[in-house]
């Protein structure tokens, strides 16, 4: 943790300051994370080439579960449908020209079951006419949803395009079949795991060196005078880290005070939805203090939410407000609601259906909004709840879950702490992967069960140790 410390202390410039931080105490039980750093760009494409593989593989099969015979995609260069990105080469930046792409459920004669085009005359249509003419497919599905992004990528000008390219007798077969894009897009092969949990080591390893080092060091610096956006600057701190460790991210990270004035997705009018991550004002001591954040690398995107308590200069473990810690149970709970309703088939306005249920049975406040992950941040698949539809989501709330995925469990529960006279919202997010040994959803790394302790020592500047 040391080494970091005294790399980032240089990455920005405007913190010189530095302090001894005590060793933190895991924040899930024997965890210890570590950053992971990734392989060679050659090996990660390797990587890459092979998972793309393995899906590209199930398409056939998928076809048929959803009785369709051919599924066409096309599109032009940076007009890419959706599901482009899932069948993509590990070195392609982009759709070129017209990249068009036909796959078969059945193909006869021992034809190909996948086609793809890189063309910028109408060679295209006519091969794809003369394929369409031997294998005679009933249906042919195309990704026209009007509310499923996975199933709607395709441009609407191409449409035309389509249309004209496969002629009159063809266009009469076209059919939506919106569990095509989504189920591809979702389905994460066995072999991105073991990847996964390392992003997903690497997200918790920086957040508690965000917590842990950098708000020390920022409180060191509001001592002084320097800083009076705090949360902000451990925003843009956790996003230089990112960029360090060569790996990228797909949302802003966000650091929230709790015991400031609300969480923005609890129903408190003085908190604006549009600017969510607005500092509320400079960490201090006794804050209870919140991360959402994620990292990007091999085309694995990450989503967590923790937990952390500043405890003021010489106080222990044993001086963390009790409530808090009861906050934190509670919202553990509530994972495991959501988790433990979480059947394979059901939708997700069932799904959060019942676990609302249950969350009110328990005498549980607080609310639901978990999604797919994986393949993108918000990832294909049904959605439980949404921060302002607590009862159910039109369109994505109605799609079944599947297995095989990634999912984000994403929650608060409200607690009220008896130390603070009020009501406080316990925020936390946490990935899980389908594990068809066990039959059941599992942690990608761990969940957290302690509030992440941030140990002020009093030391002045000066006094910090050279070693450093
Ligand atoms: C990031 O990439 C650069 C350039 O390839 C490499 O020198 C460096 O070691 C990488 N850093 C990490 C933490 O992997
Ligand atoms: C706790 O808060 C309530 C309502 O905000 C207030 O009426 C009450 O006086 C507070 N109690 C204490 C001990 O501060």
């Amino acid at each position: 943790m040391r080494g970091p410390t005294v790399l980032l202390t240089c990455l920005i410039n405007s913190w010189t300051a530095f302090t001894v931080v005590q060793a933190h105490i895991g924040t899930a039980p024997g965890k210890t994370p570590e950053v992971q750093t990734l392989p060679s760009l050659r090996e990660q494409a390797r990587l890459l080439d092979r998972w793309t593989e393995e899906r590209k593989a199930l398409i056939p099969g998928l076809l048929r579960k959803y009785g369709v015979d051919a599924w066409l995609m096309s599109q032009r260069e940076y007009a890419e449908d959706t599901v482009f990105w899932a069948l993509k080469e590990a070195t392609q930046f982009s759709a070129r020209r017209r990249t068009t792409h036909l796959f078969l459920a059945d193909p006869v004669g021992g034809a190909p079951s996948s086609y793809s085009w890189v063309e910028n005359t109408k060679a295209v249509w006519t091969e794809l006419r003369q394929i369409l003419a031997t294998q005679q497919p009933r249906s042919i599905a195309l990704n026209t949803h009007s509310e499923i992004a996975f199933s709607g990528g395709l441009h609407a000008g191409e449409l035309d395009a389509v249309i004209i390219g496969v002629g009159d007798e063809w266009k009469n077969r076209f059919v939506l079949e919106p569990m095509l894009g989504v189920e591809l897009v979702a389905t994460m092969v066995k072999s991105r795991l073991p990847w996964y949990q390392k992003l997903m080591e690497t997200s918790w390893a920086i957040i508690e060196e965000a917590f842990v080092s950098v708000i020390v060091l920022s409180i060191d610096g509001l001592k002084k005078g320097e800083y009076d956006r705090a949360t902000r600057d451990i925003e843009w701190w956790m996003r230089e880290k990112i960029q360090f460790l060569n790996y990228t991210t797909w949302f802003q990270p966000s650091v929230f005070i709790l015991t400031g004035k609300g969480f923005p997705a609890a129903d408190d009018p003085s908190v604006s939805m549009d600017d969510p991550r607005a500092p509320d004002r400079p960490v201090e001591y006794g804050d209870l203090i919140h991360t959402d954040f994620g990292v990007s690398a091999l085309g694995l995107n990450t989503d967590t939410q923790h937990i952390g308590y500043v405890l003021y200069p010489g106080e222990t473990e044993a001086d963390v407000p009790k409530g808090m810690i009861e906050g934190l149970k509670k919202v553990n709970r509530l994972q495991d609601i959501v988790k433990s309703n979480m059947k394979i088939g059901m939708t997700g306005n069932e799904i959060l259906k019942a676990s609302r249920e249950q969350m009110r049975s328990e005498g549980i406040q607080g609310k639901i909004y978990c999604h797919a992950t994986g393949e993108w941040g918000h990832s294909a698949g049904t959605v439980i709840g949404m921060t302002n539809l607590q009862d159910e989501v039109p369109v994505l709330g109605d799609l079944p879950l599947l297995k095989n995925t990634y999912y984000s469990i994403e929650l608060f529960a409200e607690h009220f702490v008896p130390e603070r006279n009020r009501t406080i919202v316990f925020p936390q997010e946490e990935d899980v992967y389908w594990d068809e040994a066990t039959n059941s959803w599992e942690w990608v790394y761990g969940r957290q069960e302690e509030l992440l302790l941030i140990r002020t020592p009093a030391i002045d500047r000066e006094e910090a140790p050279t070693e450093l």
